[in-house]
């Protein structure tokens, strides 16, 4: 730009894209945008702004990883570069296709009480399907097998919420060290102590402070400031109302996710006030 100066120049020609030194693989609907902006406010890190979905889609991962690096942000060579496609969690292919990319990267999984974030990734769903007057069963339907009463393991968002099964197909390519599990309730409802955890795994300095998270009453969430001038909220997508469910649902679920959160705890050793 005309207004450059050589120091502008000079900085400009030391920022690269970098591939990402740490990837938030899940879980959908765990608050994985929240934690990738809200550890953008750090200044050694760096955002991709969109879901990249490089190793869960085979067009996209036969594009090769030039490809893949190129949709990164420019960046500092001391900054890391991190990204989020919460899909990557729950697909087969994905552990196996990251390890050849880099075998030492950080891995960060965030998770949310299991009832809870499928009732989450229910409503998702069924906004799409009222956008498009598309025809929604309700959540009771959908997640209980009206034949057996017992739970619908092939409703896809209870299987997204057995957490352990999908996260022992990762041990199989990486050692649990190299997982950090980040609790999504505690980050809607005091989120710093969260991201101080996550900046120590990172092996980051602390830099993200109370001044950069306010409550915003309105929006009923944190939100995020960089500086005196520039501050946001998460899209209004990010935080909807849950419909009601039946209380003889929420407990058959919370009953049949309790054995699968008992072995996550015991793989990750964080352990969650989950009923
Ligand atoms: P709900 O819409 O169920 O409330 P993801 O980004 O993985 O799709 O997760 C969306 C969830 O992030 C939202 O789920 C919301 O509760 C949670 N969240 C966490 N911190 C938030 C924040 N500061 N602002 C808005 N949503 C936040």
């Amino acid at each position: 730009k005309g207004n450059a100066t050589p120091e502008h120049v000079r900085l400009q020609q030391r920022l690269v894209q970098q591939l990402p030194r740490a990837i938030i693989i899940g879980v959908r609907k765990g608050g994985t945008r929240a934690l990738l902006e809200m550890l953008n406010l750090h200044p050694a890190v760096v955002k991709a702004s969109q879901e990249i979905h490089f190793f869960d889609n085979d067009q996209n991962y036969a594009r090769g990883i030039d490809w893949y690096r190129g949709k990164m942000p420019f960046s500092f060579p001391h900054q890391i570069t991190i990204e989020k496609s919460p899909a990557y969690f729950i697909t087969e292919e994905v552990p196996e296709r990251i390890f050849k990319m880099n075998s030492s990267i950080k891995l960060l999984v965030i998770v949310r009480e299991p009832t809870t974030r499928a009732v989450s990734d229910y409503t998702q769903v069924l906004e799409g399907k009222e956008r498009k007057n598309k025809t929604y069963h309700k959540f009771e339907e959908l997640a209980v097998d009206g034949a057996t009463c017992e739970v619908n393991t092939k409703y896809k968002a209870v299987r997204t919420s057995i957490y352990t099964k999908h996260l022992e197909r990762w041990l199989n390519f990486f050692p649990a060290e190299q997982f950090h599990v980040v609790d999504g309730d505690r980050l809607i409802a005091d989120p710093l102590p969260e991201l101080q955890l996550v900046e120590r795994f990172l092996d980051l300095p602390a830099r993200i402070s109370q001044y950069n998270l306010y409550f915003n009453a309105t929006r009923g969430f944190y939100c995020l400031r960089f500086n005196v001038v520039f501050n946001k909220c998460l899209a209004g997508s990010k935080g909807r109302t849950h419909p009601d469910v039946d209380a003889a649902v929420v407990d058959k679920l919370q009953r049949f996710f309790h054995p699968f959160n008992r072995k996550f705890y015991q793989i990750t050793g964080r352990t969650f006030n989950w009923p």
